[in-house]
């Protein structure tokens, strides 16, 4: 049975988040576990540099990112893991794939095109504080998913346009230099999967609101008590479904268990109550994963050895896909 291949990345801006497990790497574990994927996960480094400018940050989040993933069940043995900026020839493909891409295509990216026309709103250079790394970004993505033949990308409802993208420009390269690229698809873990964060908004680095999943239990629990509810009594009756800790706590939680909570809700439970559960449930599901974080992250030579030997069969296959692409545009 031939393989398919399922390709994902996270940047290492930050500690990774609740949001992250949820949207991005628990699908991406499960999925590794599936006998008709191979997978190919990455942290997504270059990335990360167009917002993140700290040298001793970035090796900690790298760090940090990787004994995450590790922790969570991600098995080296069976997924092809390493750091973006060790595979060189991600980048070759991501100026051949430049030169193959209209300017307009790249005008219509979100995540620049909001920087933009929050400037314009402010009255001032539309382009002040974009880099060209940022401007570029879905090119370079799109180059880590067509160079591996990749055919699934889990990710979170937010890189939908990044892949379709991606899916653009190899159609434009095939039909110029015939098939080449596989046509990828992004995968959602299901429509609901935007987690919320403390502040009501999506939960997301950039806003400062997250609940990191490896922060120490005083930490989350001082995040968690943080989080606003209205003022209304422990007796009387709660929407569950308009509740920023009841869409938390759900994530982590049994059927059984979100049925009991939902009846509490309806019946009158105090908010102090529900945040200490809340506290419970999160605690416990990653119970056993934060103790083997912990033991990787203070193993960065054991780090440094999976991501090596991670990126020694990445180049495997990104060697051969990029002889052929220089095949193809006639610089081989
Ligand atoms: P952030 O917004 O915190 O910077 P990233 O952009 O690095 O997160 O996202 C990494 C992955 O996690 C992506 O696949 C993204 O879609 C997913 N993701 C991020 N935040 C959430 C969220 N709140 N809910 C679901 N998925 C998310
Ligand atoms: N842009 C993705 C994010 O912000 C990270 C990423 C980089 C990625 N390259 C990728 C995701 C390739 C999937 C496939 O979350």
């Amino acid at each position: 049975m031939q393989k398919k291949v399922a390709l994902t990345g996270i940047k290492p801006t930050g500690e990774l988040h609740l949001g992250n497990y949820i949207g991005a790497i628990k699908p991406a574990i499960e999925l590794s576990k599936a006998p008709q994927f191979s997978s190919i996960y990455f942290i997504a480094d270059y990335h990360a540099l167009t917002a993140l400018k700290n040298g001793p940050k970035m090796k900690e989040y790298i760090y940090k990112s990787a004994a995450t993933w590790l922790a969570l069940g991600l098995d080296p043995e069976q997924v092809i893991f390493y750091k973006q900026s060790d595979i060189p020839e991600i980048f070759e493909l991501s100026w051949i794939l430049s030169c193959h891409t209209s300017k307009g295509l790249l005008n219509r990216a979100h995540a620049y095109k909001s920087i933009r026309d929050k400037n314009i709103e402010a009255g001032i250079d539309p382009d002040t504080d974009i880099n060209m790394g940022l401007y570029t970004y879905p090119i370079l993505m799109t180059a880590d998913i067509l160079l591996f033949h990749s055919n699934v990308i889990p990710v979170g409802k937010d890189q939908i346009q990044h892949v379709e993208i991606a899916r653009d420009i190899a159609q434009s390269f095939n039909s110029l230099y015939g098939e080449t690229f596989t046509i990828p698809e992004y995968q959602i873990a299901d429509q609901s999967s935007v987690l919320i964060g403390v502040d009501g908004r999506k939960m997301s680095k950039s806003y400062n609101n997250t609940l990191p999943i490896f922060s120490d239990s005083k930490t989350l629990k001082n995040i968690i008590f943080k989080i606003k509810t209205n003022s209304l009594p422990p007796e009387a009756p709660k929407d569950p479904d308009d509740s920023i800790l009841f869409s938390l706590y759900k994530e982590f939680s049994d059927e059984s268990q979100v049925h009991k909570m939902r009846e509490r809700f309806y019946k009158g439970i105090a908010w102090g109550d529900v945040k200490k559960e809340l506290l419970a449930t999160i605690e416990d599901y990653f119970r056993d994963s934060r103790n083997k974080y912990f033991e990787y992250l203070n193993d960065t030579a054991y780090l440094d050895s999976i991501l090596k030997t991670g990126a020694q069969k990445a180049r495997e296959i990104a060697s051969k896909s990029l002889k052929d692409i220089k095949n193809k545009i006639g610089t081989v």
